[in-house]
């Protein structure tokens, strides 16, 4: 592998990250069947600055890059446009090799460094449309804020037309071609990088995406995958597409009713719950068993639906895994408010009850009423009243 490589973006403009080919996931959630690369750059100017670090395991083979370009003392400036330790993890060592040097960040990246390393540094804050002077070559800053952390800002270096922006607009892919016109099809990987990361921000991709259009800009310089040299137009056309195509959820009136059953008795409550939203009114409801769903599918109709209302039999005192993995993927960020209930069949104990509604209110959805539980078999009574909860939860949620 030649993770030695420097690469040069153009004269003065470097690439000095690093790949890691043998992450099996990122985030503890993400498949990165790919690899990544963690993209750190030197900028050659009368005031030196690098932009990104990469994550810590990797300092060894990132300090010999920087040092076959700079003598690290001399660097004036770490520009840090978002603080996640993957792009954060070798400033502290950095700043060993040079303590003099400020760290330029938003007010929030700058506090999450103090939380990050025990060390103390010198450090400027800077907002949207700010300006750093480095002699022969100046940077702007541009608030990015929730792509995909509040700390985030893109950074624009204006002579060179480059810029550099962090998660945004990258994926985990690593070739050590690395740059798009180079590399393998990654389309694969920019899709899953988007999805997982920054769609729940979609409202924030555009709005920095209209930031960004107004730029003369030569090359997109993201802090994974490819750089985006030859067509940065193409990722960042697909981004702004897919954060509209994401921002027509959830739909209206569409209810998801996932849940797992052993003996059919919570899926028969499911069935009575849905019936009931039907009689409600014009509401769509997808009544689902998600034993065997992929996360990809969960998440798919939890981000569609407006209303989910979760199923689990309580066994061993305890709800089913696949209804842990359901809560996995449910996001306060997008869910919050999402009309939410609870049903399922129990024997002895019915701890499911609690579990379910307690999960679905820390996560941010408003639960409606205790939900439906019943011993064992639902009986025609119990069946009357799972059709009444959902007559009722869906007019509650035609009120909404
Ligand atoms: Fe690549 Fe949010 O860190």
């Amino acid at each position: 592998m030649k993770n030695n490589q420097i690469l040069d973006v153009n004269n003065d403009v470097k690439w000095i990250g690093v790949l890691d080919r043998d992450i099996v996931t990122f985030d503890v959630v993400m498949e990165t069947e790919y690899g990544t690369t963690y993209n750190s750059y030197f900028i050659n100017a009368d005031k030196k600055a690098v932009i990104d670090t990469t994550k810590e395991k990797f300092w060894d083979v990132y300090r010999d890059k920087l040092k076959q370009v700079v003598n690290p003392e001399e660097i004036e400036y770490i520009i840090l446009n978002h603080t996640e330790p993957d792009h954060s993890g070798n400033v502290k060592n950095l700043l060993n090799l040079a303590p003099e040097a400020t760290v330029v960040g938003s007010k929030n990246a700058l506090r999450y460094l103090g939380d990050l390393i025990d060390v103390d540094f010198n450090s400027m804050i800077v907002k949207d449309g700010d300006t750093l002077d480095l002699g022969n070559k100046t940077l702007q800053f541009i608030g990015a804020a929730n792509l995909h952390w509040p700390d985030t800002i893109f950074t624009y270096l204006q002579e060179d037309k480059l810029l550099f922006t962090c998660d945004a607009f990258g994926c985990h892919y690593a070739d050590e071609r690395m740059f798009d016109d180079k590399v393998g099809d990654f389309s694969d990987a920019f899709d899953y990088y988007f999805d997982v990361i920054l769609k729940p921000y979609s409202r924030f991709m555009l709005k920095a995406i209209e930031k960004i259009r107004p730029l003369e800009i030569d090359s997109i310089l993201p802090g994974h995958g490819p750089l985006l040299m030859n067509d940065w137009k193409k990722w960042v056309d697909k981004s702004e597409e897919y954060s509209r195509e994401a921002l027509k959820y959830p739909q209206k009136n569409f209810v998801f009713i996932p849940y797992v059953s052993a003996y059919h008795k919570t899926g028969d409550l499911a069935e009575k719950i849905a019936e009931g939203i039907r009689q409600a009114g014009d509401i769509e409801v997808e009544v689902s068993d998600i034993e065997m769903m992929a996360i990809g599918d969960m998440d798919e109709r939890i981000t569609r639906a407006n209303a989910i209302i979760i199923g689990s039999p309580t066994i061993n005192q305890n709800i089913l895994l696949p209804i842990y993995k359901l809560f996995a993927v449910i996001n306060p960020l997008r869910d919050k408010n999402k009309l939410a209930g609870a049903f399922g069949s129990y024997g002895w104990s019915g701890e499911a009850s609690k579990m379910i509604t307690s999960a679905l209110e820390q996560l941010k959805l408003k639960v409606l009423d205790d939900g439906v539980f019943v011993k064992f078999s639902p009986d025609s009574k119990e069946q009357q009243k799972a059709l009444d909860y959902g007559r009722k939860f869906g007019e509650e949620l035609l009120k909404k």
